[in-house]
Parts: structure tokens; sequence; C-alpha cells
């Protein structure tokens, strides 16, 4: 199954969510990798600190996830919602992240029409009036949303360097949610 995370923009969580996915697939049993479309690199360079050398990718991991440019108009970010069987759109609950996420939403429908496209709310503060920002945010965007959110968490910073074991319960909650939420959808 092939999952790729795409966004208008950088800076939502796109490559942080690569390596998070990619750690709870393994912790769930699955094998996986990783396939970087951005020249940036963040997601190769945290799969190599993870596990000490460069990913390889292998057609038959029952996962691929590909991390894609901060970019719609990237020819890679089209490629891999092409090969997608789930498009997953990463985005803030906050009005103006939204608005991008829906553009988001509708490039990768229009990209890819058999692809299961959805939006996942991350980097979500639970101390606000959030459970309403989430909910109304969830109406703005043409596609499901996911019944699982990430919350804003230093922890999950330390995703990137350190993998799986910088997650505290929570947030190890949290992505495991996830995953399963997402192997729900399998085609
Ligand atoms: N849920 C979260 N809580 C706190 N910080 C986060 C969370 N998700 C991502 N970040 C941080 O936000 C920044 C951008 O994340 P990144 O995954 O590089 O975004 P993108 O790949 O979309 O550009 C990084 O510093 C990352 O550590
Ligand atoms: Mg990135």
């Amino acid at each position: 199954m092939n999952i790729t995370l795409l966004a208008k923009k950088g800076g939502v969580g796109k490559s942080t969510l690569s390596i998070l996915l990619y750690e709870a697939f393994r912790q769930a049993g699955k094998t996986v990798s990783v396939h970087d479309w951005d020249v940036q690199g963040t997601s190769s360079k945290s799969m190599e600190l993870i596990n000490g050398h460069k990913a390889a990718i292998d057609r038959h991991d029952d996962i691929t996830i590909y991390d894609t440019p901060p970019n719609l108009e990237h020819t890679a970010t089209a490629t891999a919602v092409r090969s997608a069987d789930i498009a997953l759109v990463v985005t803030s609950p906050s009005p103006a992240d939204v608005w991008e996420a829906d553009e988001a939403v509708r490039f990768a429908q229009g990209r890819n029409p058999s692809a299961a496209v959805r939006v996942v709310f991350n980097k979500v503060r639970k101390t606000t009036v959030l459970g309403r920002l989430v909910e109304e945010s969830a109406k703005q965007v043409n596609a499901p949303c996911l019944p699982v959110s990430l919350s804003a968490r230093e922890c999950y910073q330390h995703a990137v360097a350190q993998g799986w074991k910088a997650l505290d319960s929570t947030a190890r909650e949290e992505v495991l949610q996830l995953v399963v939420a997402l192997l729900s959808l399998k085609p």
C-alpha cells in the first residue's frame, strides 16, 4: 500500500509524519519504506540517523510512504500522488492552513481519482477551544478527515533524529491510532 503525504507548503509536518508512520507501521509488524521526494531530504536524513544507514526502497514492503516537496507544482508531488493508494494531506487546524489543505485535497483528487484522499490535522493544541477548531476546519475541506489528530508536542520534534524512542506514551498512542485509521482504509 502506498501512502503519499502532501501539502501546499512546508512546515506542516509531512516529513515528521513520514517518519512517525514508518516507525508506527513497524511497531504494528509491517515492513515499510520511506521514499523521500523532497530535495531538502528531511526524511531521508532522518531514516539514515534512525537506522544508521541509508534507506533502501523495497517494492515488496507492505507499506511505502512517499514524502513530497512543499509544493503542489513540483513534478515529484504529482508523481507521488499518482502512485498513492492513500493521499494524506497534512495541515494544522488553523483557518489559513486549512484553505491550503483544501487546495491540496483538490489537487490529489484531480491527479488520482482512485486514491483515498484524507486530511490529517497535526500540531493540534489541546488547550484551546480546539475540539471546535478541528471540527470547524474539517468542514472546510472537500475530503474526509481522519478521526485521529496529532497534538503539538515537543517530543515530536525529536522524532526525526531519534525515532520511536523520542515519543512519550501519549504521542505513541496518537501515532498508533493514526496507523489503525489508515489500515482501515486499505483498498
Ligand atoms: N505534532 C508536532 N508537534 C510539534 N512539532 C511538530 C509537530 N509536527 C511537526 N513538528 C515540527 O514542525 C517543523 C516542521 O515539520 P516538518 O515535518 O519538517 O514539516 P514539512 O515536512 O511539512 O515541511 C519541525 O521542526 C518539526 O519538528
Ligand atoms: Mg519535509
